[in-house]
């Protein structure tokens, strides 16, 4: 009989890679949505897997909604993907944040001790946990030092995942997940939001790029890899704790660099930085050690820096172009207030 997985989380990045990853792995595949005003299954539709999922309406919050998504897909594997992600916000909404990303996993592990079912589960647990690295590069054994409350919140997820698998025997594990991008990442995040604008500056849609602390430096990889490791670290004999990284850091003044050189560019034209965007604190630099995941499971990343962000801007300039021809189709950009001129050019045709 194939093997049922529950994604919490599975309109976002993350959500939609690991959807497709399990179908092509015959699994069959359930996944929780948040109702909204307006559809958000664009990833969905982009990896081709919204008519082969199913979708359940649950949050986070919610212990009622997690419950009937939990009993009703009856799952052999949960990745908890679920999260109030973009560390600026944190800042913002530290207690919708503490709820959503601390409390939930809490409320999904509950509710496998209560059900006293043998469900594996998955935490996208992350790098922020390090904020002011106590030593580089960062591994399972690194001290933890959060800057945030989206990793204070995440914090307390990790140690509640340890802590029922060592007092219940559940077999809970966290992925320790440094950045990891894709055409498919939030335009919130730096990456996403440099090679949009890159696009869309080389179609003449835009004259500036507007950044906050440019020198930051990140351990960025390409998603649909990260999320093979999801997988792997739930088929291990014993639950663990491990570090998916590609154990390269660059900053972000790099990655734009970067960006513009793809698309023939010079950045000193059009990249200004504005201090509002400035985070009360930040953390400066991730660099994380993957040897423990690559010597237990095998996984090693496979897509460079170059070539990460290469994808990202060719896959935005495509957009950008297909957009300009008039064609309307599912994807993020549109919907953004600062790109009303595209909006009205929909109208028209
Ligand atoms: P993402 O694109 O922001 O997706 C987050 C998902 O969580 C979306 O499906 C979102 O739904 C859902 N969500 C948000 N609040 C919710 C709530 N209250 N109840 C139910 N669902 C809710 O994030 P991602 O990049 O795929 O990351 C996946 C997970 O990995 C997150 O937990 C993130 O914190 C963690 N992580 C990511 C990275 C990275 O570099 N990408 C690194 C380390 C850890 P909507 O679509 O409705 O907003
Ligand atoms: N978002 C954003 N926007 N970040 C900027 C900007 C900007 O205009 N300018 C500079 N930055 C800097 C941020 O201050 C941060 O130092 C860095 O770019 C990366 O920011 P994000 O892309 O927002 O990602 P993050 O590293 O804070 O968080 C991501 O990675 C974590 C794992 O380390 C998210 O995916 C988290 O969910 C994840 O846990």
């Amino acid at each position: 009989m194939a093997k049922k997985a529950l994604i919490t989380g599975i309109t976002g990045q993350d959500g939609a890679y690991l959807a497709k990853f399990l179908l092509d792995k015959g699994y069959k595949v359930f996944g929780t949505f948040r109702r909204s005003s307006t559809p958000n299954f664009w990833r969905l539709q982009a990896t081709e897997v919204f008519e082969k999922v199913t979708l359940i309406p649950a949050d986070m919050a919610d212990m009622a909604s997690l419950l009937e998504a939990i009993t009703v897909s009856d799952p052999d594997e949960i990745y908890n993907l679920a999260a109030q992600s973009y560390v600026g916000a944190s800042f913002d909404q530290p207690l919708l944040t503490s709820e959503i990303d601390g409390s939930g996993t809490t409320r999904i592990l509950e509710i496998i001790r209560h059900l006293k079912k043998d469900i594996k589960l998955y935490q996208a647990s992350t790098s922020e946990l390090f904020g002011t690295v106590q030593e580089t590069p960062q591994t399972e054994k690194t001290p933890f030092m959060p800057n945030s409350p989206y990793a204070v919140a995440k914090l307390a997820a990790f140690h509640n995942m340890r802590i029922y698998r060592e007092a219940y025997n559940i077999f809970a594990c966290n992925g320790i997940l440094f950045n990891h991008e894709s055409p498919l990442r939030g335009l919130d995040f730096v990456t996403r939001k440099i090679t949009n604008s890159v696009a869309r500056i080389k179609l003449g849609l835009q004259n500036e790029l507007v950044l906050g602390n440019t020198s930051a430096k990140r351990d960025w990889g390409y998603a649909p890899e990260y999320v093979e490791a999801m997988w792997m670290m739930l088929q291990q004999d014993k639950p663990n704790d491990l570090v998916c990284a590609t154990g390269e850091t660059h900053s972000v003044l790099e990655f734009v660099n970067e960006a513009f050189s793809h698309v023939n560019l010079n950045p000193e034209d059009y990249v200004r930085t504005d201090e509002m965007l400035i985070r009360p604190k930040d953390v400066n630099l991730l660099l994380g050690d993957p040897t423990k995941l690559k010597e237990s499971l095998g996984w090693k990343p496979r897509v460079t820096f170059k070539e990460l962000v290469g994808i990202m801007v060719k896959a935005d300039v495509e957009r950008w172009e297909r957009c300009l021809k008039g064609e309307i189709f599912p994807w993020d950009a549109p919907s953004f207030p600062h790109n009303m001129d595209i909006v009205k050019r929909h109208k028209k045709s």
